[in-house]
């Protein structure tokens, strides 16, 4: 079984279902907080994706976001809904992230966006696509020129976008950490930053950014692993001038 072909079609029918239920989620509940929510679809989505993996590759471990945390040398991580906000709420730019490791080094990375029926995978040293093409990221140098998307964080996000807003063409706030990283690899977005992601947040595009010849690091610039738990992605021509503004705004964190 081809590990990509699997992960890709796998992606690609949890997206055909979440399409039935989007903006019309089944009982959506609070989960850490009021600004964290739920939903049955995702964890009928992560149970259809768990079930092929444990039916093909039974040997294997899983990582998944609704309460599967296993660790192992070979390990899937998987996030059913990335963007669970936007998907009840009826809005667009939600995914299905499906990522395989072996020794904390992804080697596949496949994001699925069901709404605009768009595909971004990546296989290690091959290049990063979507639907079939190859992308690679923006060749913009400078802020100026630059549009960036940052994940919604209390206490950073605000700080984060005050620095910023005078130096930089247009930001974005989009609500999927492995969509707006992925729209990086593709060049629709020049930089963006996680303030705190979790490793099914972003373990997919921990490889199909560098593999569009892009950038990731954490926000102090050293180099990103699964656990890093912030995360810069950019197209490596801007990164020096988004970590220097970062970083005047860490401290004022909350
Ligand atoms: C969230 C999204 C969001 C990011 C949050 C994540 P979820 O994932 O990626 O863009 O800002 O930090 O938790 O909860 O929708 O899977
Ligand atoms: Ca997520
Ligand atoms: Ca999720």
């Amino acid at each position: 079984m081809d590990r990509l072909d699997f992960a890709i079609k796998l992606a690609r029918r949890v997206g055909f279902y979440l399409l039935q239920h989007w903006g019309n989620a089944l009982n959506v509940r609070e989960k850490s907080s009021f600004q964290d929510i739920v939903s049955d679809c995702d964890k009928q989505a992560q149970q259809m994706i768990v079930s092929e993996i444990e039916r093909y590759f039974p040997h294997e471990a899983i990582l998944a976001e609704e309460d599967r945390f296993e660790t192992g040398q070979k390990l899937w991580i998987v996030d059913p809904i990335d963007g669970t906000m936007n998907f009840v709420h009826g809005l667009p730019s939600f995914a299905v992230g499906i990522a395989y490791s072996e020794f904390g080094d992804v080697l596949i990375g496949v994001v699925h966006d069901p709404v605009l029926n768009e595909t971004f995978y990546a296989v290690k040293g091959e290049g990063a696509y979507r639907n079939g093409e190859k992308i690679s990221v923006s060749t913009n140098a400078t802020l100026r020129e630059s549009i960036g998307n940052v994940g919604f964080y209390v206490g950073f996000t605000g700080h984060f976008v005050n620095a910023i807003e005078k130096r930089v063409r247009r930001m974005r706030m989009m609500g999927s950490a492995v969509l707006a990283a992925s729209y990086v690899a593709c060049g629709r977005f020049d930089f963006f930053v996680a303030r705190r992601a979790n490793p099914w947040d972003v373990a997919p595009v921990l490889l199909i950014v560098p593999e569009a010849g892009g950038c990731v690091t954490d926000l102090d610039g050293k180099q990103a692993n699964l656990s890093s738990g912030a995360y810069l992605f950019s197209n490596g021509k801007v990164h020096s001038e988004v970590l220097e503004i970062i970083n005047k705004v860490k401290g004022s964190e909350r």
